[in-house]
């Protein structure tokens, strides 16, 4: 079955992704575009894995790679609300945030409207819910901004946090030691919230004949699966195993597509804004009477159903272009009027 012949479920979830491409943000971005459970209207961008314009490129190039480019991307914060903040997150994405995978310019440009307002105007035009895979300096301005947004917002899934080990230092994990003071306001802002930290997108890895599947599947797969291993290749001076390459990003999209491949355990959470050496860290406990703010926390992935998921959508958007359809299953039928009125 194609993404064009998928069955549409009786009410498809509205969500906006706000995102730092990066190539597990392109493979969650893939996945959304090709699910036809989601209807995606919009991604905003945000400084992460690369400086603001070059995330804000990416994420204009990842949509025009699945023919999508009507969907309207804004361009949000270049900094973190307090502090200095490294540019940048390493070399794990390599220096344009995708690996390489799709040089050149995008033909598409971004709408004329911060992030910051393009959220808040979707969330006044119906039910929304906001994936949020990056550092959460445009998620944080947009609550602040119009406070009324926390009460209209269905749910908040956020990639990030890490119970154990970190992956920028020992205690804290990337998109929340990138803003923790963000990520703080985020986390409390009353918005039922569903949080993947690393100890769950640890797990959501693609064996060798996965990879090699995906790769196969025509263009798109071609080039995600080119991504992916310059992402782990990267990886390997980190972890010392080219295989692995998580995919943190794309369970913040599973969670709403396939809701059972992640298992998910009620706790509260904390993150510490001090100025110690666990700065960003996110502080998890079950322990009834702890503080924190309530959420669902990933804990297990069933890795294979996750594989099957994410390579066989890729491969359903690239058959579907492969025929001559433009329209992908996750794209809202009117999607670029919002960005066509903006411009
Ligand atoms: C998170 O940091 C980024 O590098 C990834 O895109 C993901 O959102 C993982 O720590
Ligand atoms: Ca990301």
């Amino acid at each position: 079955m194609t993404a064009r012949e998928s069955p549409r479920p009786a009410r498809r979830t509205r969500l906006v992704i706000d995102t730092d491409p990066g190539v597990d943000d392109a493979a969650a971005i893939l996945l959304a575009l090709a699910s036809p459970e989601l209807e995606v209207a919009a991604l905003t961008t945000v400084a992460g894995n690369a400086a603001l314009s070059q995330t804000t490129s990416n994420a204009l190039r990842v949509l025009e790679l699945a023919g999508a480019g009507a969907v309207p991307v804004a361009a949000g914060a270049d900094r973190a609300l307090a502090g200095w903040r490294r540019p940048g997150h390493g070399s794990v994405h390599g220096p344009d945030g995708l690996g390489g995978a799709l040089p050149g310019e995008p033909a598409g440009s971004p709408v004329a409207r911060h992030a910051v307002e393009l959220i808040a105007g979707l969330a006044d035009e119906g039910p929304l819910t906001l994936v949020a895979i990056a550092p959460l300096t445009n998620v944080a301005l947009a609550l602040a901004m119009h406070p009324d947004v926390c009460g209209k917002l269905e749910r908040l899934v956020v990639m990030g946090g890490a119970r154990l080990e970190g992956n920028v230092s020992a205690a804290a994990e990337f998109n929340i030691w990138a803003d923790p003071e963000a990520a703080a306001r985020v986390l409390g802002s009353g918005v039922p919230l569903t949080l993947l930290p690393l100890d769950v997108t640890h797990q959501a890895l693609l064996t060798a004949g996965e990879l090699h599947e995906l790769s196969g599947g025509g263009r798109i797969g071609e080039r995600l699966g080119a991504m992916v291993r310059h992402y782990g290749s990267e990886h390997a001076a980190s972890y010392g195993d080219g295989a692995f390459a998580p995919l943190h990003d794309v369970l913040a999209v599973l969670a709403l597509v396939d809701p059972g491949t992640i298992e998910l355990e009620k706790a509260v959470v904390e993150v510490d804004t001090g100025s110690s050496a666990s700065r960003g860290a996110t502080l998890v406990s079950t322990r009834p009477g702890s503080p924190g703010v309530p959420a669902l926390v990933g804990t297990r992935l069933d890795r294979r159903r996750f594989a099957e998921l994410l390579v066989g959508r890729v491969g359903e958007i690239d058959a579907a272009l492969a025929a001559g359809g433009r329209e992908q299953a996750g794209v809202p039928a009117a999607a670029g009027t919002a960005a066509a009125a903006d411009a």
